[in-house]
This record gives C-alpha cells, structure tokens and sequence, in this order.
C-alpha cells in the first residue's frame, strides 16, 4: 500500500438528494446514548511522535468495534486456529492449516452453535508498512484486514468479530488460510514481522439464546486457489468469476462480498476524472480514471446487483501519524455487503442455460471511470454466496427486471495556467429485480430495490501541493420475500479530506492532513437481527520526512485523532465508546453501554497523564 497520497480528491456533501438514509427512529437512540458519555477533554498541544516510547510496552493500537452478541448463561470453548509469524518470505505465500468443527461438550452441538467468534490478535515489531490480510474457511473469504504500522518497541492489536453467519463453513472439516503478505528487508529498513494469534470461541446454544437460523450452505465466490490469497486481483473489467453449480432446492440466495482498492486504487475515492488529469504535468503523480467504483455482481453475465463501498483508509493511509493507536473505521475488520440473489434463481437453476458441466457463472468485476480499463491496478474482490434450502425443487421466472445504467455526471474546470482544478462528479443508481417462485415452502414473490447516491467533489491548488475531497455515499437496498424482509442496509458514508504537500520536496520536508470519516449504517443482514452502527472521526497531523532520493521516510511528525462510535442492536444491547490518540498515545477513551464489559476501554497505563506526554507506568 502507499504510505502517503499524491492524488487525494475530495468531495462535497451538500445538494445530494437524500435518496434513503437511516430513519431518525435508527439513528436517535445511538445520539442520546452518545450525549450521556463523560465530558470530552480537549486534545492538548500536540508534539513529536515518539516511536519509541518505551513507558508502555507494546503500545495497544486498536481499531474500534462493538464486541459480538453473546449468551451469558451456557458454556462456551476457545479454540486456537491459527499461530504464525508473517515475516520474510510471506509475501504471496500464505499458510494454510486444517480446520476441524470442536468435539469439546462445552462448545455446544456442531452447527447448532448461538455465536462463533473469532479474536484475531498481532504482534508487530520494528518497522514496517501496513500491509492487507485475509482470512478464508475452505475458500470463502471471511475476514479482510490490515496492519497497524508498529512501533519500534512493540505493538499489539485485537479485534473481534461475530462469524456466527458462517456456521455452515464452521460445521465441517476444512482448510483455514491466512493470507497477510509481509516484506522484510534490511535494505528499506523493513523489520517488522506480524506475529498472528487467531481463537475461535464457540458458544452452545441456550433457552434464551438459541442458535440463530444461517445459510445451509455457503459457496465461495473466489479463485479457489491452494497457495494464493483467494480473492481475484482485477485490473480490467473483465472481473473474476467462478463456476457454481446450485442446487435445485434452493430456496434463497445471498451473496457477501468483500473489497478494497489497493495500489493505484488504494485512495480511488481521490482519482482524478481523465477529463481533468490532463491539466496537471505529470510530475504530480496523480491518478486518473476518477473516484467513482461500482463492484457488480453478474449471473451468466446479466448484472443482479451492485456494491457501492466504503472507503477504507489503512494505517498507512494519506497522513499515517493519523492512524496509530487508533486506526480509521474498517481498517482492521473491513465492512462486507450483503447482495440479494434471489430474485436472479431462475437464472441460477435454468439448467437449459447452464455450461455443459451444469454449471453457472458468477462474476464479481469492479467498474469505474476510466476506458478500457475503466480502473487502474488493482482491486480485490471475493465473496461467499449464502444459501438456504427447502425440501423439493425451487421453480420460477423472473417478473421485473429494472437494471438502468447507473447515471453518472463529471463536471470541472480549471484556473488560468492550471494553478487550480476542480472537478465533480455525481452518480446514482435505482435498481429493481422480482421474480415469481414456485418453492416447497409455497409460492412467493421475491424483490430486491438498491436505490444509491454518491457524489465527489475535488479541488487542487498549487499545481496539485493543496488538494481537497469530499465525497459521499448513500443508499438502502432492501430486499424481501413473500412480503418479509430478509436484508436491509441504510447507509451513509461521508468523508472530508485535505491534505498539504507544499514542503514535501524540500529536505526534511513534511506534509500534511485532515480527514473527517463517518460509517453510519443500519444493516439487517439475512442470516443476523438489525444492527446501527455510527462511527464518527477527526483526524489531523504532519509527517516529517528524511531526504532519501525515491523511497523517503517518516522521521517525525504528529497526529491527533478522536472518534465517537455508537452501536445498537434489535436485542437492545448498546456499545458506545469515545476515544482519542494523539502522537502516538491515547489522550481518552471511556466506553458505556451494555457490551461495555466485552470489550472495554484500552488500560489506564496506556493514557497520556495529565502532566505531559510521557506514560505512567515505568518499567
Ligand atoms: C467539502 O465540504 C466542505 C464542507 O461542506 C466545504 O467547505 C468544501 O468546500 C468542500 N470541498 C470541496 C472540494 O468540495
Ligand atoms: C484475544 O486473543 C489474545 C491472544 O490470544 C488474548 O491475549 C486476548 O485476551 C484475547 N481477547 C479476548 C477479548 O478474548
Ligand atoms: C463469466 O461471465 C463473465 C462476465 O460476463 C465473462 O467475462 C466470462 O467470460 C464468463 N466466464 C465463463 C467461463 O463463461
Ligand atoms: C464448468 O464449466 C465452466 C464454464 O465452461 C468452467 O469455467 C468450469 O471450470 C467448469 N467446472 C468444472 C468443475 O469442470
Ligand atoms: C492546461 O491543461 C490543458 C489540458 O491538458 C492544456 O490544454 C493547457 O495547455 C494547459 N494550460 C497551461 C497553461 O498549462
Ligand atoms: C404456485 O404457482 C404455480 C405456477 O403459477 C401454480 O401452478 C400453483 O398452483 C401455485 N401453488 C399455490 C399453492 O398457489
Ligand atoms: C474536519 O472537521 C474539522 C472540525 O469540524 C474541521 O476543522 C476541518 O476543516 C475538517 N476537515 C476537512 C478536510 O473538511
Ligand atoms: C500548506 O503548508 C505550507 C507549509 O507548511 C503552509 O505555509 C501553508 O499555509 C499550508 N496551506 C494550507 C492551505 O494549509
Ligand atoms: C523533524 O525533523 C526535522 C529534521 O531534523 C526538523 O527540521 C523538524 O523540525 C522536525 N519536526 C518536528 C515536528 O519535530
């Protein structure tokens, strides 16, 4: 990944039509809980980053998220899944261990488990890039995140996740990867390896929390690969596909998908439209083929859905003094999308359609703004499809099918001499696929609607040294069958960015950022009850740099970053948290609410003191 921007764009939140969002129903009870947090301090003079620092041995870095649902009345069992050092020689080399279901009373009937988490821990040393990860269960993807940049006396990060939707993978033998490819070389003073400690806990199912209806089945949308990341890497339009064989019994049809842009596109929310690339001389190093990514899911090549992502930005990330301890939302347990496949079934189960091998295509590409191909390299992209059985055949023909183009409009223009260039561009997209089925369970109408907005808006001054981006995304795609709703996701993803390289070439240069991000979300995934998410962050800082020709490094430089995050679920728990880094240490952080205890606040010793920079604790 680039461990800064030359290209950052920005976007405008304003005069977007609010084609769905978040009822003030959802999103009201997160703001009330919020407000009854402890008083927020200010962040202090900022100083120096202190890589370092030896008063807090390893420093926690985090990436905040509210802790899985569990029962708090049966057994459970931890389970090591995984232990490996991802050093010298683990770029493209992943490890691949056997996975088989615990036998152990405790966990509970296999299958019939009320949640499975999985607690991915790192230990990093030295230093190091951020560097992309990825967790797969017999090919299908179910975990996609990154690295903190570590500290040069340690540094160590948790995160949890709920995997309960992936119990049909859980339930039988299997191969478990980990794909997180790592450089050490002594020649880019790259040392840090990524010590990965991967538990699964199962919990048994109890009265009061049974174990929640999931996919009987769960088929990869991947390469499939032995020894590879099992995602497909496009750099065309071409997308990935996979051969997938359904069977007939198929009552429903969900597919998750999970993305990220890396290299050329790792900050594709700021590429430049290739209307506007032209105005800038080359030196500037910015990126064409626009902001806008659209990642399409096709069936035998008819378009059945789309994802409009969030952007992502890792620890390395435009300004990375901005990102430690406390990284951007989604850096380390990247966000997925749920996609509803079962209005396209009759496309899946036409055996008149299907390859000589009985098979059909499901293709997962990336499009954006550029010809041919409309992105730069690369994109990652996989996916799992989710299906739910009957007792006999499924039938049926699809009744409505409203796939218009997604409208897209690019504006701009430039100042005399090119000194400044602006540059918009809009899009939106209304889609809506039913068809009629004829199931064991009766006969049905089944619909998905995604109904999306996005707009881009970015400014560069000085030749490109002062660049701005704000850019939004909103939408709810809602999908149901026979009248019951089965997903729902609401959501609204603006993000504000600026950032100053006028020192950058001079020695011992420096530049810098600010980034406002917001993730707001409903989602009722098929196989989960509703969860409102809200994440809320600030960030600001500088990086100082050395002046090595080529590749330059950070000597020093500052960051100061708050977030307030606020979860909610259709069970009634809460997770609230307000937290605060700045320069390398954490200012505050105090969580509330009801998973509290699941995941708490980072340990006082970690917290500036009042005094000054300087930890507490000794050692
Ligand atoms: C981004 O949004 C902010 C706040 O609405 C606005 O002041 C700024 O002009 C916008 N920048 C661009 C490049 O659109
Ligand atoms: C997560 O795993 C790490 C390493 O195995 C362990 O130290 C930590 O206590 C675990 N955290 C939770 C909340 O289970
Ligand atoms: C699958 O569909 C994609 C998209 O239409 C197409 O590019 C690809 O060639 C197809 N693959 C096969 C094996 O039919
Ligand atoms: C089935 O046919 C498709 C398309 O011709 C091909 O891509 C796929 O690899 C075949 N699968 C098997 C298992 O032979
Ligand atoms: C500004 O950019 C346009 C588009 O590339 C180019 O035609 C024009 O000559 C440039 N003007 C100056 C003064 O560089
Ligand atoms: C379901 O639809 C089929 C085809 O339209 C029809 O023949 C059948 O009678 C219907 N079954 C029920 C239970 O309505
Ligand atoms: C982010 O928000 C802060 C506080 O509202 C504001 O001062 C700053 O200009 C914003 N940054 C961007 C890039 O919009
Ligand atoms: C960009 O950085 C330079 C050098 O530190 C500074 O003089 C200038 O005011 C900054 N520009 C903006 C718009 O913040
Ligand atoms: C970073 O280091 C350079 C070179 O030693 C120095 O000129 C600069 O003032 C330092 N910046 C900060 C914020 O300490």
């Amino acid at each position: 990944m680039r461990t800064m921007a030359r290209t950052l764009a920005i976007a405008a939140l304003a005069a977007l039509p609010v084609y769905a969002q978040l009822t003030a129903d959802e999103l009201q009870p997160l703001l009330n809980g919020l407000a009854r947090g402890p008083a927020a301090t200010a962040i202090e003079k900022r100083v120096p980053l202190m890589t370092d620092d030896p008063t807090v041995v390893p420093l926690v870095d985090l990436q905040l998220f509210a802790p899985p649902v569990v029962p708090l009345d049966g057994t459970s069992c931890v389970m090591e899944l995984l232990q490996h050092s991802f050093g010298d020689g683990s770029y493209g080399a992943p490890t691949v261990v056997a996975y088989a279901p615990p036998a152990d009373a405790g966990c509970g009937e296999v299958g019939e488990w009320a949640t499975i988490s999985l607690n991915l821990t790192v230990y990093s040393i030295g230093t190091q890039y951020d560097r992309l990860g990825s967790i797969y269960l017999s090919h299908a993807e179910i975990w996609r995140t990154s690295s903190a940049e570590p500290t040069k006396t340690g540094t160590v990060w948790t995160t949890i996740k709920d995997v309960t939707h992936y119990t049909a993978l859980f339930a039988q033998d299997g191969e478990l990867m980990m794909d997180f490819g790592n450089i050490v070389d002594d020649s880019l003073l790259l040392d840090g390896a990524f010590d990965v400690t991967l538990t699964a806990t199962f919990y048994a199912a109890t009265e009061s929390f049974p174990n929640p209806e999931t996919a009987n089945t769960i088929i990869p949308l991947s390469s499939g690969a032995s020894d590879l990341a099992n995602y497909f890497t496009l750099d065309s339009d071409a997308g990935g596909s996979t051969a997938v064989s359904i069977p007939d019994n198929t009552l429903e049809a969900f597919a998750e998908i999970y993305c990220s842009g890396n290299s050329a596109e790792e900050f594709w929310y700021t590429n430049t439209p290739d209307e506007y690339a032209d105005y800038f001389p080359e030196s500037t190093g910015l990126i064409a083929k626009g902001p806008f990514r659209e990642v399409q899911v096709l069936v035998d090549g008819t378009l059945a859905a789309v994802v409009w992502p969030y952007p992502v930005i890792y620890t390395g990330g435009v300004t990375p003094s901005l990102w430690r301890p406390l990284t951007s939302y989604g850096a380390y347990d990247a966000p997925t999308y749920w996609v509803d496949l079962t209005p396209v079934l009759p496309l899946l189960l036409d055996s008149s359609t299907a390859a000589a091998n009985g098979t059909h295509n499901i293709t997962l590409a990336v499009v954006g703004q550029g010809s041919a191909p409309s992105i730069n390299s690369n994109w990652f992209v996989s996916g799992g499809l989710h299906l739910k059985l009957g007792d006999g055949p499924t039938k049926g023909f699809i009744t409505k099918y409203e796939v218009p183009e997604a409208e897209t409009t690019t504006t701009g223009g430039a100042s005399d001499g090119n000194v400044t260039v602006w540059a918009q561009v809009a899009a939106q997209r209304e889609l809506n696929i039913e068809a009629e089925l004829e199931t064991s369970e009766g006969n049905r109408t089944v619909r998905l609607v995604q109904s999306l907005s996005y707009s881009n808006s970015q400014l560069y001054a000085d030749e490109g040294w002062l660049q701005w981006a704000n850019q939004t995304t909103v939408g709810t795609i809602t999908s149901t069958h026979g009248g019951r709703q089965r997903l729902r996701d609401a959501f609204e993803y603006p993000l504000a960015l600026f950032s100053n390289y006028s020192l950058y070439e001079m020695q011992y240069g420096a530049y810098g950022s600010s980034i406002n991000q917001t993730h707001r979300r409903s989602l009722t995934a098929p196989f989960a009850s509703m969860k409102i998410l809200q994440s809320v962050q600030h960030a600001v800082g500088e990086i100082g740099m050395d002046d090595w020709p080529g590749l330059r490094h950070a000597i020093n430089g500052t960051g100061a970053t708050e977030q307030t995050f606020a979860y909610r679920d259709a069970r009634g728990e809460t997770y609230f948290r307000d937290a605060a880094t700045r320069n390398d240490g954490w200012v505050r952080d105090a969580v509330w609410g009801t998973l509290a205890g699941a995941n708490p606040a980072v340990p006082p010793e970690q917290i500036y003191s009042a005094e000054g920079f300087l930890r507490t604790i000794t050692l």
